[in-house]
């Protein structure tokens, strides 16, 4: 990003409730949308039906599930970060106003990042071999790894269709192809940062710095891809300056999905299972080279390193007394505060950003849906589920 002040965007307290109300309303539509696409391009009633379950419509019978939304299909993050990226682009100084309260239009971009992000789900719980998520049985263990697999490849294709709606919706095509081309990219990226994610389980050089570049594309990428994706919508990118709010809403996603990440390392050691709806430890039975155990690899007195070092060498799942052994190395190194540190460094980052995406002399005041991201990015941070 250029040099100079950029307007700073800084929140007062953790307004969590407030967040928390804006995903839960924009995660109806978002599934009303999903549904639509599900049902418009899947013939198969038993895809049809597996997808279901994973989404949390349906149960393992495949009977509806009829739960309030958002509690076994997770937050919709992403939509949430599209959705308030596009208003508060609409309401900035290069965006198209009247778009702001038109979310009809934005909704098949958001839904194309939620099916692409639970394909994604989908194919983690098998690589990682994890049998809970959102509180339920994962989708391979319903239906085994390989049709799970096929589960995940089709969510992925939807994703890709959702974006030819957006034709319809009175975008033009060129700003469609450069949606498609960044979503292409994002999901590449994804793949080799998966790919980075399991080879770190047996590697025992793994620094910071390279977990936050696997990291960057394991789960920011999605989440640059929607913020940026969001304000590309919003934005007319003939008037000045609008190339470099659009890189700054980009920046801005990316470093939030770094703090998320982060958080989501804390939380899977120390979160509560009723509240994550994953299985607490698993990776730390995994050997899962979490931003925690970097820390306090690095941070450990010598004694302990060996003892670590030494588990974290050791092939196949670490039984429950060495998991406890772990958490004891942990605890007296402070890995947690180092590592949470870290994500609100990012979440700095994130909002500083944003004061960039807002463009000169936009203030939070007169642009809520910036509030709203900024109060997005504590969320992220702080979140306990
Ligand atoms: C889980 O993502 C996978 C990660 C990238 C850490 P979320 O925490 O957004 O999952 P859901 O969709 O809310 O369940
Ligand atoms: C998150 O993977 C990234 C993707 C799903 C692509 P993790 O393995 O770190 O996340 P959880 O803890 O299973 O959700
Ligand atoms: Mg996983
Ligand atoms: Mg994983």
């Amino acid at each position: 990003l250029p040099d100079g002040e950029p307007v700073g965007i800084r929140t007062t307290s953790v307004l969590v409730e407030n967040v928390e109300q804006v995903l839960r309303q924009y995660a109806a539509e978002v599934e009303a949308e999903m549904a639509t696409i599900v049902e418009d391009e899947v013939a198969d009633t038993w895809m049809r039906q597996a997808i279901g379950y994973h989404l949390g419509w349906l149960d393992a019978d495949f009977r509806p599930l009829n739960e309030e939304v958002g509690r076994s299909g997770g937050k919709k993050l992403r939509p949430a970060l599209a959705i308030l990226s596009y208003r508060a682009a609409a309401l900035g100084p290069h965006g198209r106003a009247w778009l702001a309260d038109d979310l009809s239009r934005v909704l098949p971009f958001a839904a194309a990042l939620e099916l692409l992000h639970n394909y994604t789900l989908i194919h983690d719980d098998i690589q990682d071999d994890d049998r809970t998520r959102r509180g339920r049985p994962t989708l391979w263990t319903i239906c085994g790894t390989a049709q799970a697999i096929n589960v995940g490849n089709c969510l992925h294709a939807i994703s890709l269709h959702c974006l030819e709606r957006l034709a319809n919706r009175g975008f033009d095509a060129a700003d469609v192809a450069r949606l498609s081309a960044a979503l292409a990219h994002a999901s590449v990226e994804l793949a080799i940062g998966q790919r980075r994610d399991l080879a770190f389980e047996n590697e025992q050089d793994v620094g910071p710095g390279v977990y936050l570049e696997m990291v960057a594309g394991k789960t920011a990428g999605l989440l640059r891809c929607a913020s940026y994706g969001g304000a590309l919508l919003a934005t007319d990118g003939s008037r000045p300056g609008a190339a470099k709010s659009l890189t700054a809403f980009g920046e801005f996603g990316m470093h939030l999905g770094l703090a998320f990440q982060i958080r989501d390392d804390v939380l899977g050691i120390w979160g509560a299972e009723e509240d994550t709806g994953k299985p607490s430890g698993s990776d730390i039975r995994r050997r899962k080279k979490s931003l925690p155990i970097i820390f306090a690899l690095q941070a450990a007195s010598e004694e302990a390193f060996e003892q670590l070092s030494a588990l974290y060498s050791l092939g196949g799942e670490l039984t429950t007394s060495e998991e406890a052994c772990v958490r004891r190395i942990l605890g007296s190194c402070a890995a947690a505060a180092l590592a949470q540190s870290q994500a609100e460094e990012q979440r700095e980052r994130a909002l500083s950003a944003l004061g960039w995406a807002a463009g000169n002399g936009e203030t939070l005041r007169t642009n809520p849906f910036l509030a709203n991201l900024a109060e997005l990015a504590d969320f992220v941070t702080h979140r306990s589920s």
